[in-house]
């Protein structure tokens, strides 16, 4: 195919237009005082350092913060400059700075190109994270019921370990399965929650932000409204998500427009939960399942590395699993399968948080500058206009400073500190926790901290401590091999290594 109107092959064109552009930006980047990553500053070097920030992003984040650890660094990255500002002071004036200086929002629809990805409509009315948010969250203890049935049936089928024969699991793929039923169990109920090609749809829609969505970003401006469309696939994702979703959401429409809220029968899932709110256009069954693919997309693989990694946790510190498990049936003997069993489970809990802290991300809570004149911290450091700028969480969460032996794996961390916590209280009447799994602060940003900090923690706890319970009442579990398989990183993007296996098997009780 050639460019419209001339004898030049399109590829060649794009390639070419791209050069331009890329030339264009080599000239024209960012300057900034703010010391950037050795090896970096040069011309061409930049790019290299880009494309190493891509394969090692835990050493290159870990060396700027060790050299300052209340200072700001930069790295390049394919597209700009990214700053990270050390320590909780910055962190704090970041998280309170306007949203119209530095804006999480801008930072979100720029990386993974939303205008493609999810469609413009998300921009003005992001109405589904306040469900997430609110409705959802409330609804966690009454819904859990089926949320607990569905990790059982998933956890049967998925890992297939049926009885005291040890079977050796590829944890990740699974994780990835057991969490997206979970998940949408609570979202769109039985059948469609089990249906595995609706699943798998939902699994890769993630993939279709992160991946595609940024390779859209490498594309200039202008191009994006070609190349956008055709690289995200949007709207032959939808088509299939239809499939499942449409006749059920056609069937919720019909209800509502005859009865309105208010119905015998009306079901307590994220349809509902969208349908109190959603008004005008967003009434429709292709607005709504592009709505919940969304919900799912933020959900299952957050969810499904953090259960891979704390079963690789397990697998790798077996001293832990006697009391969590003592602790696990000790609950349910007394309050059955219940949320608020879950909430007594102080020793699984912290467990969770520590697996969380320990293998976390190298950044996080990033924003973007979109004030003119650039945000400026009190000390007068700068960041300019454009520029993406995010917080150190991998070596926050390892500094000495916030944890004693933070590079130690150490499960029961914070139900110690629960415990000291609790005899002060029970002898001097003071003092309360506030370390459990949910809790954000400066020194623990696995969720983010501040105004935009993780809406849907509150579920991925719920759904993480009842998966851990039932693994750990469930099964017998030992690690493939005493090397734990090396994590795959793209940049930022880490998750733990798909071929990573561990041992199963049915507990003999
Ligand atoms: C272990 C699992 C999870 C982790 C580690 C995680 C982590 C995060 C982080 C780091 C952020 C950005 C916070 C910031 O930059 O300040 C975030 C945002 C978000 N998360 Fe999660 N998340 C998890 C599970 C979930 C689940 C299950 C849901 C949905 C039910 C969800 C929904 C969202 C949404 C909607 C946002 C955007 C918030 C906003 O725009 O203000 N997350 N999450």
């Amino acid at each position: 195919m050639n460019l419209p109107g001339s004898s030049i092959p399109l590829p060649y064109a794009v390639v070419s237009i791209c050069w331009v552009f890329l030339i264009y930006r080599l000239l024209y980047r960012q300057k900034s005082t703010i010391p950037a990553i050795p090896g970096s500053s040069g011309f061409i070097s930049s790019y290299v350092a880009a494309l190493r920030f891509l394969g090692h992003p835990r050493e290159i984040i870990s060396a700027g913060y060790s050299k300052d650890r209340n200072g700001i660094f930069r790295f390049p990255g394919l597209r700009r400059w990214q700053y990270i500002a050390n320590g909780r002071d910055r962190l704090r004036e970041l998280i309170a700075a306007p949203a119209h200086i530095v804006s999480f929002e801008e930072s979100v629809w720029d990386t993974f190109q939303f205008e493609y990805t999810v469609g413009p409509e998300f921009k003005s009315n992001p109405y589904h994270i306040d469900v997430i948010r609110g409705t959802l969250t409330r609804n966690l203890g009454r819904c859990f019921p089926r949320v607990r049935d569905e990790i059982v049936h998933a956890f049967d089928d998925v890992i297939g370990v049926r009885d005291t024969e040890w079977k050796l699991i590829q944890m990740y793929p699974a994780s990835l399965q057991i969490v997206a039923r979970t998940t949408n169990r609570l979202y769109v109920d039985l059948p469609v929650c089990r249906e595995p090609e609706y699943l798998q749809i939902c699994i890769n829609f993630a993939t279709v932000l992160f991946f595609r969505g940024q390779s859209i970003g490498l594309f200039p401006k202008f191009l994006r409204p070609i190349f956008g469309p055709l690289i995200s696939k949007r709207k032959s994702i939808l088509r299939q998500a239809l499939k499942f979703l449409g006749p059920l959401i056609d069937e919720r429409l019909d209800q509502e427009n005859q009865y309105g809220h208010e119905w015998a029968g009306r079901p307590n899932d994220l349809i509902s939960w969208l349908l109190d709110v959603a008004e005008g256009n967003e009434r429709t069954a292709p607005a709504l399942a592009m709505r919940i693919l969304a919900a799912n997309a933020v959900a299952i693989h957050t969810t499904s590395i953090a259960l891979t990694d704390a079963i690789f946790d397990l697998a790798a510190y077996p001293d832990h699993i006697f009391l969590m498990r003592e602790e696990a049936e000790r609950e349910v003997a007394t309050q059955g399968w219940t949320k608020a069993a879950l909430g007594n489970m102080h020793r699984i809990d912290s467990f969770l948080r520590e697996s969380m802290r320990i293998n976390s991300g190298p950044v996080g809570t990033t924003r973007k500058v979109i004030a003119k004149d650039g945000f400026e911290f009190s000390d007068g450091t700068t960041i300019p206009y454009g520029a993406l700028i995010s917080i150190p969480s991998g070596p926050t969460h390892h500094d000495a400073a916030n944890y004693e032996h933070p590079d130690t794996f150490d499960g029961f961390r914070f139900s110690r500190r629960r415990e000291e916590r609790q005899r002060l209280v029970d002898s001097e009447g003071t003092g309360s926790f506030t370390q459990h799994m949910v809790t954000t602060a400066p020194e623990y940003v696995v969720f983010g901290h501040g105004h935009h900090a993780c809406p849907g923690r509150f579920f991925a706890a719920t759904e993480l401590k009842a998966m851990m319970a039932h693994i750990l009442t469930n099964y017998d579990i030992k690690p493939e091999t005493e090397i734990r398989p090396p994590e795959i990183c793209f940049g930022e993007n880490i998750v733990p290594n798909p071929r990573g296996k561990v041992w199963l098997r049915k507990r003999d009780k």
